[in-house]
């Protein structure tokens, strides 16, 4: 490796760019980016396969494995295209190990392999929710940890202390759906077609969120877990019960109440850990409600807040990259027999939870 870096380690600034080439394929985009410095999205390219999935409702894991095996090599040349780069000028390749599905995980764990064995560069294995994480870090390269993250996706709901840039603690998370998942179910109790999330958002829009009052689950005291079932099973009800109910003021109100109860845990996680500055990563973050209703509370708390744009929230490769570039920088190299993996926490279990105790019985 010729490059000696960095800027952050209190070194002499650069000899050259270091560019990481990330993959994501954990679920049903075909994602690949260029990064540079873990700064600059040279290329993002994101190849969807919303249009397959849609007549089925939801994501048919079969028909995204062969997908991503379709595009993958496309789509990495895109973004070295796009980039005006060639492979050659690349430093490692970062790519999702999971969590997701295992058939399109190894599509990208598979090309990475390749890629970082032809070109004799670090393969760099990175952690869905830490890419969507560190979305952040790629639109605020100057931000620096501690921050407390919410991670909201289709599969998660991680409330996240981040202690370093790969250092991580657990604070809360799901019970039962994550609040993408919630997004979604309700989405289709409306009858909206995949993808569920943005769909309900565009509808809430022309929605009353006072309109029906959703129970929120606040799960007692200070609690950081989450529950969104009860949410779920009280707007079908609703829906049942009510027929004459405007679908734009039952969106708006399932919003406000997943917007509220999120934001609200968001904050009481910053207080119970003392940490001063917030973020929101994922999927769900790209919500129009959540996203406005986390501004205007952290400027009441005086908390420094951070929503990356929304591209950059819903699955895709450069926030792999930015992942990666750290890794990079760690010497945190994968093997070549890097396997991937449908369940992967984020910490270890037995580090996560013992500390994240000791952490709000210290107060
Ligand atoms: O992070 P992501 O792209 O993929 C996973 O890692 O799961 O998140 C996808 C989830 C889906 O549940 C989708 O409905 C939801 O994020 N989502 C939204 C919005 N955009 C995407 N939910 C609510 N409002 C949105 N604007
Ligand atoms: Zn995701």
């Amino acid at each position: 490796m010729t490059e000696l870096r960095t800027s952050r380690m209190g070194w002499e600034k650069e000899l050259a760019p270091v560019y990481i080439l990330g993959i994501e394929t954990s679920c049903d985009e075909t994602a690949a980016a260029v990064v540079r410095d873990g700064e600059v999205a040279v290329s993002n390219i994101i190849a969807s396969q919303i249009s397959i999935h849609r007549r089925y409702g939801g994501v048919v894991p079969e028909v995204a494995s062969r997908q991503h095996l379709e595009k993958i090599t496309d789509v990495v040349e895109a973004a070295l295209t796009g980039a005006g780069l060639c492979l050659a000028d690349l430093s490692g390749v970062a790519v999702t190990v999971g969590p997701g599905l295992i058939g399109a995980l190894l599509v990208g764990v598979a090309a990475a392999k390749a890629y970082a064995y032809a070109l004799k560069i670090p393969l760099l294995p990175v952690h869905h929710l830490e890419a969507h994480l560190f979305a952040n870090f790629l639109t605020h390269p100057e931000l620096e940890p501690p921050l407390v993250t919410l991670i909201v996706s289709g599969g998660h709901t991680s409330l996240v202390l981040v202690r370093e840039r790969l250092a991580y603690e657990i604070l809360g998370a799901t019970r039962d759906d994550a609040a993408g998942e919630a997004f979604d179910k309700v989405a289709r109790l409306l009858g909206l077609p995949y993808p569920g999330g943005p769909n309900l958002d565009v509808l809430a829009t022309g929605g009353d969120p006072r309109a029906i009052a959703f129970p929120r689950a606040w799960l007692g005291g200070n609690s950081l877990d989450f529950s969104f079932s009860g949410l779920k099973t009280a707007v079908r009800n609703y829906l049942i019960h009510d027929h004459a109910a405007r679908p734009e003021d039952v969106a708006a109100s399932f919003q406000a109440a997943v917007a509220e109860v999120l934001v609200e845990k968001l904050l009481t996680a910053a207080r119970t850990t003392g940490v001063g500055q917030i973020a929101l990563a994922g999927g769900v973050a790209a919500n129009s409600a959540i996203r406005s209703l986390l501004l205007s509370r952290a400027k009441e708390e005086a908390l420094a807040c951070f929503i990356p744009p929304r591209e950059l929230c819903t699955d895709n490769a450069a926030m792999v990259a930015c992942a990666g570039y750290h890794y990079f920088l760690a010497q945190r190299h994968a093997p070549l027999e890097q396997e991937a993996f449908a369940n992967y926490p984020l910490v270890p279990r037995t580090d996560s939870f013992p500390r994240r105790h000791a952490l709000l019985t210290e107060q």
